[in-house]
């Protein structure tokens, strides 16, 4: 069966990985991987996570199955930091919640769900998209297009042409859109972008698929909640895939979410129903442990304050970064304008340089980041900071 099998070149992030993590020079810099990291370059355990997993220990009595839809007191949790407590959607029971292992598991089920209700749909995506969005969506069935988005002059958003291309989909196309920190690029809407798409996506009966993958990373927890709720408040259906890894620093406890939105309180359990059955055929039943902790932080007066208080610390960790490195590459690159990574976002920055520049980067000074200069901001600290940017300086002088 299986001797014909190729080999797959392994995924680039991960050769990149490894290599960094081979390069035994003292001064080498990671800024490929992407996942949060502190000042001493460490991705923590966050104290309200710890303090919730002890809760947890003494307070769970059994390990029995939780069903297909995972943890029913997580799911409420998470629509309400997600939507806010007293969103319409929740209100009139229009949403519904299924669990899933990460936003991956999410965006999967997403895609089942819309492969099964048409078969031939096309989702529409960011040019350029998160990597894993292609093998996720497409791996269901589905075909994707790149629509245009990333503006490599400004840093910023090529909205009317984004807006161009969207005007021209046919009723019922899906839109795969980044709720905030857009992956990789860091370019975000603006609220009243948010509301000018929303014209077009109702005007065009098109299907908003919105991927949430670090609220409160970007300009606050309700900040960027903005899109999703907007959308979910004013139009018949949404999708929305949440993934706790960033915001909770659960990665490797696969904790995430599919809210759906439907037209009506039927509608939505329908669609429901279909997810239950969707989940079954393909993990029969998320992880519990993660959402368990969400659940416990989020429902803890105490433990929430102390939560939201280490994101304030991630989002203003990383806003003082973007800052301190425009500063610092001013003065020793004044040739070239980086203003825009201030402006950006979340963890990514598109760095904006050659693919021979980023080698160079690697090879000569052991600063690590994607061959197309995506680069994990949180990655750099106090102390690395200067390093990287005298080595970004020689670089650029050639
Ligand atoms: C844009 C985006 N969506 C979804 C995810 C899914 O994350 P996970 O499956 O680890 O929760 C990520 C993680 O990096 C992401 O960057």
């Amino acid at each position: 069966m299986f001797e014909r099998l190729e080999p797959i070149v392994p995924d680039p992030i991960l050769s990149l990985m490894a290599a960094y993590r081979a390069d035994p020079d003292p001064h080498k810099v990671d800024l490929g991987i992407g996942v949060y990291r502190d000042e001493r370059g460490e991705t923590p355990v966050l104290a309200a996570v710890r303090r919730a997993e002890q809760a947890l220990y003494v307070r769970e009595t059994t390990k029995t199955y939780v069903g297909p839809a995972g943890n029913a007191a997580f799911n409420e949790a998470l629509e309400r930091l997600v939507l806010g407590d007293q969103h319409e959607a929740r209100v009139t029971a229009r949403v519904r919640t299924v669990q899933a292992p990460g936003g991956c598991g999410a965006l999967r089920l997403g895609a089942e769900l819309i492969r099964a209700a048409s078969p031939g749909s096309v989702v529409h995506v960011s040019t350029p998209t998160w990597a894993n969005h292609a093998p996720l969506l497409a791996g269901s069935g589905l075909k994707l297009e790149p629509y245009p988005y990333f503006d490599p002059a400004t840093g910023g958003v090529r909205f009317a042409a984004m807006i161009g291309a969207l005007e021209r989909l046919p009723a019922g196309a899906v839109v795969l859109l980044h709720a905030s920190c857009h992956n990789p690029t860091g370019a975000d809407l603006s609220q009243g972008q948010w509301q000018e798409l929303l014209e077009l996506v109702k005007r065009r009966a098109l299907l908003p698929f919105i991927d949430m993958a670090y609220q409160g990373l970007g300009d606050g927890l309700e900040a960027d909640a903005y899109g999703i709720r907007l959308f979910a408040a004013e139009l018949p259906e949404v999708l929305c895939a949440v993934s706790c890894s960033k915001n909770f620093g659960l990665y490797r406890e696969r904790t995430g979410a599919l809210h759906v939105i439907g037209a009506s309180p039927a509608a939505a359990e329908a669609t429901f129903s279909q997810l239950v059955k969707i989940a079954r055929g393909i993990w029969s039943m998320p992880p519990d442990h993660g959402a368990a902790i969400v659940h416990g932080i989020l429902a803890d007066a105490e433990l929430r304050r102390l939560w939201m208080d280490e994101v304030a610390t991630m989002r203003e960790r990383i806003g003082g970064l973007r800052l301190e490195v425009v500063t610092q590459l001013k003065a020793h690159c004044p040739q070239r304008d980086f203003g825009f990574i201030a402006a950006q976002r979340g963890m990514f920055s598109f760095f904006g340089i050659t693919g021979a520049q980023v080698r160079e980067l690697r090879e000569r000074h052991h600063v690590y980041m994607t061959d197309d200069s995506r680069m994990n901001i949180a990655g750099l600290r106090r102390e690395n900071l200067a390093y990287f940017v005298q080595a970004t300086a020689q670089v650029l002088a050639g």
